[in-house]
């Protein structure tokens, strides 16, 4: 339970409720921790539940938090599609797959209505994990869909093809708010937004916020948030814990109870292009992600 703050406090009222700290564990959102149920056997497949995940800056742990979750969620039954939809390829390279070496990418997809979405998607090493790879083609995606015809919706057409192959779709977005991301907002039911616990992270989601509610404006009524992921945390500091404290004020129930604390385990999975899941299925970092995943089944953010 190292994963969690402890409190000074020995007791403190809740609904009206005196509890006492001993009898409760508390998460480090500041909430008593939620036991969550293990998802349902599903019995069937699809329409799948498309979330973008999105943070217009780098390094805040958006592939990461696709592949593991994604793995998390595989792990229970559920068909998963994970897309990169970042020019750098961090996702695909995290999975295994190489690249340089792809013919048929998700650019293909986008630019060619003739190239069909399933040549381009491919199994993964993990039982129900496929995966629609990106390489550096897709940097001029962005440029070359400018005049195309309802350009921000050639995603969501694509994706359309599959959607009852899998449960659950989830989008890696690059580190920007460009036609991309908002071809993936438009695409998506939901956003899950990963956010670095550090206090230069918080700036960075009130245009975040607004982008989305100008697709939701728009483009894509449907559209909402299924949560704010901390990421990264580190319970030792101080720092840590104040920008949890800040983004249960701005977000309040949004944020998710499960955070992610900081760990080098991270980097090894990525060396050996898996997720945490399979790499060191028993340490907290797996149990966190899948922690994750039975949460976002419980606020309904996924079959
Ligand atoms: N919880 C974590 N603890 C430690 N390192 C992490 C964690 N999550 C991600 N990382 C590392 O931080 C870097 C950036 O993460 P990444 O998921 O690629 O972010 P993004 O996709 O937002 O750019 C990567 O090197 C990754 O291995
Ligand atoms: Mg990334």
């Amino acid at each position: 339970m190292d994963q969690y703050v402890s409190n000074e406090q020995s007791s403190t009222t809740l609904a009206g409720v005196e509890v006492d700290f001993d009898d409760v564990v508390m998460g480090p959102t500041g909430r008593p921790l939620t036991e969550f149920p293990e998802p349902p056997v599903l019995t069937s497949h699809g329409p799948a539940r498309v979330i973008a995940m999105v943070n217009q800056k780098g390094g805040v742990g958006k592939t990461t938090s696709t592949i593991n979750l994604g793995a998390a969620l595989a792990e229970t039954g559920r068909k998963v599609l994970l897309v990169d939809f970042d020019p750098q390829g961090a996702l695909s390279a995290g999975l295994g797959t190489n690249p340089h070496e792809l013919d048929v990418t998700v650019y293909n997809v986008l630019m060619d209505r003739k190239v069909d979405i399933r040549d381009a998607i491919r199994h993964t090493d993990i039982e129900n994990l496929d995966i629609l790879p990106a390489n550096i083609d897709l940097s001029a995606a962005e440029v070359q869909l400018v005049n195309e015809v309802a350009r921000e919706q050639v995603l969501d057409r694509a994706l359309k093809k599959v959607e009852d192959d899998y449960d659950v779709v989830l989008i890696d977005c690059q580190p920007s708010l460009g036609l991309l991301t908002v071809n993936a907002l438009t695409a998506a039911h939901g956003v899950i937004i990963p956010l670095i616990c550090e206090f230069f992270a918080l700036r960075a989601v009130a245009l975040l916020v607004e982008t989305i509610e100008k697709v939701q404006d728009r483009l894509n009524p449907r559209l909402q948030v299924d949560g704010v992921l901390a990421t990264m945390y580190d319970a030792r500091t101080l720092h840590s814990r104040e920008v949890i404290s800040r983004l249960v004020e701005a977000f309040g129930d949004k944020v998710f109870e499960t955070v992610i604390k900081r760990t080098i385990k991270f980097a090894d999975a990525t060396v050996a292009a898996e997720p945490i899941t399979t790499y060191a299925g028993n340490h907290q970092a797996a149990e966190s992600y899948r922690r994750l995943a039975k949460e976002l089944v419980a606020r309904g953010g996924a079959p």
